[in-house]
């Protein structure tokens, strides 16, 4: 599914070479698994019983941190990531966290829009070096809870 979502939506902004790269780093099942030990929960996202994406995030000090969420292009639109983040919003509140933040990239304007309807709002830049001449161009999200 990882290797779905990221060649449809994420050639068109940060092209295919880095696709492959950053899967290879950040989503093979080997990282995930690291992920996973240091604390990073992931969740598959079902919608009529089929699985149409996933999401994961971490908890930090005092925030939660919004890693992935990711839904299948068939399936977006349909209110299913709305859904999604309200899941993360209620753990995050169950878990005493001041906000949820996350990291998305400057040129992923849909994915932007989307997360100003759940409540969103832009509280920086960054660009980080992921190695191999890649860096990733992000502005930093946050929604108070
Ligand atoms: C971002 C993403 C998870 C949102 O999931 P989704 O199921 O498409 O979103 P929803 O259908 O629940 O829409 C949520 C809200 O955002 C709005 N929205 C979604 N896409 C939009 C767009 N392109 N333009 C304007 N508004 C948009 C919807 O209208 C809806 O608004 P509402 O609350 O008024 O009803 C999904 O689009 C996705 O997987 N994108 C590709 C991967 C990606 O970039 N993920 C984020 C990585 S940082």
């Amino acid at each position: 599914m990882a290797s779905t979502i990221w060649h449809e939506h994420y050639t068109p902004i940060i092209g295919k070479e880095q696709v492959l790269y950053m899967l290879d780093k950040f989503q093979s099942s080997g990282t995930m698994k690291d992920q996973i030990d240091k604390g990073y929960q992931y969740f598959m996202i079902t919608f009529e019983s089929k699985n149409v994406g996933y999401l994961s995030f971490e908890k930090r000090e005092k925030d939660l941190f919004l890693s992935k969420i990711y839904v299948l292009k068939e399936f977006r639109s349909k209110g299913i990531g709305k859904k999604a983040m309200k899941f993360v919003t209620e753990v995050a509140e169950s878990l005493n966290c001041k906000k949820v933040s996350l990291t998305v990239n400057k040129f992923n304007f849909n994915s932007i829009k989307a997360y100003e309807k759940a409540g969103f709002v832009k509280t920086g830049a960054l660009v980080q070096d992921i190695g191999n001449g890649f860096v990733m161009d992000d502005y930093l999200m946050e929604k108070i809870i």
